[in-house]
């Protein structure tokens, strides 16, 4: 258990892009910590959502830090487009379909001046990175398989959460676990206890009419 306090993030693919501007302005006076920006290239996940441009649109539309979660082949080769788009953090997968090269991509990602986070999909055991631990300020557990919003928690990752939290404790490492995928406020309260201090999430704040009880929702499951 962690004892920072909780961030939420709202994930914008939840959000109607026909009125993207608005929408991320709505979550960020409802409260929402970070806007979660989730990149889908159709080929390390089989949807596309979005590019750079949409990034940027969304720079313009909040001061709130801009969590970029790359979904795609090769992120090696455009985290300066999403660098100048605005990005604040930008998080790669862990896993060789994405990128080869792990290590070198997380080191470039903070020698651009960006914080640098992983993620792991359910399948990727902890021990995938554990040699770039110390590379990082985010690491970001999936609580479903990339690819789309509105998915069923996987209760199964709260092992790994809780692993990870320790291994972290082990090496004197305090990166933010963050958690993505089918989180509400009862899996929040789950996430939060097996170590996790950032919640990402999209239809549960989205799909209600009311962001800012949505949100608050969250932080008192978490309490
Ligand atoms: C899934 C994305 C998530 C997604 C979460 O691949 O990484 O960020 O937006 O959506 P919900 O909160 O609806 O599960
Ligand atoms: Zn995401």
């Amino acid at each position: 258990m962690t004892s920072s306090p909780l961030k939420v993030a709202a994930s914008v693919l939840a959000a109607d892009f026909a009125r993207l501007g608005d929408e991320v302005q709505a979550v960020d006076r409802a409260g929402a910590d970070w806007i979660h920006v989730d990149i889908m290239d159709g080929r390390f996940v089989p949807e596309i959502s979005f590019g750079p441009a949409v990034v940027k649109a969304i720079r313009r539309s909040t001061a709130k830090p801009l969590n970029v979660h790359l979904m795609i082949v090769e992120p090696e080769r455009s985290l300066e487009r999403y660098r100048e788009a605005g990005a604040d953090h930008l998080l790669v997968q862990a896993e060789p379909g994405s990128t080869v090269h792990l290590h070198r991509v997380l080191s470039r990602v903070r020698e651009l001046g960006c914080r640098p986070g992983v993620v792991i999909d359910p399948a990727t055991p902890i021990a995938w990175i554990e040699h770039v631990l110390h590379l990082v300020d985010i690491v970001l557990v999936m609580t479903v398989n990339p690819g789309y919003g509105g998915q069923a928690f996987l209760p199964e990752m709260l092992p790994k959460i809780a692993a990870l939290r320790a291994l972290c404790g082990e090496r004197g490492l305090a990166p933010h676990i963050e958690v993505d995928g089918g989180q509400d406020a009862a899996t929040v309260r789950r996430s939060v206890d097996a170590g996790a201090n950032v919640i990402v999430a999209g239809t549960a704040i989205f799909g209600t009419p009311d962001y800012t009880a949505a949100i608050a929702a969250m932080r008192t499951a978490a309490r």
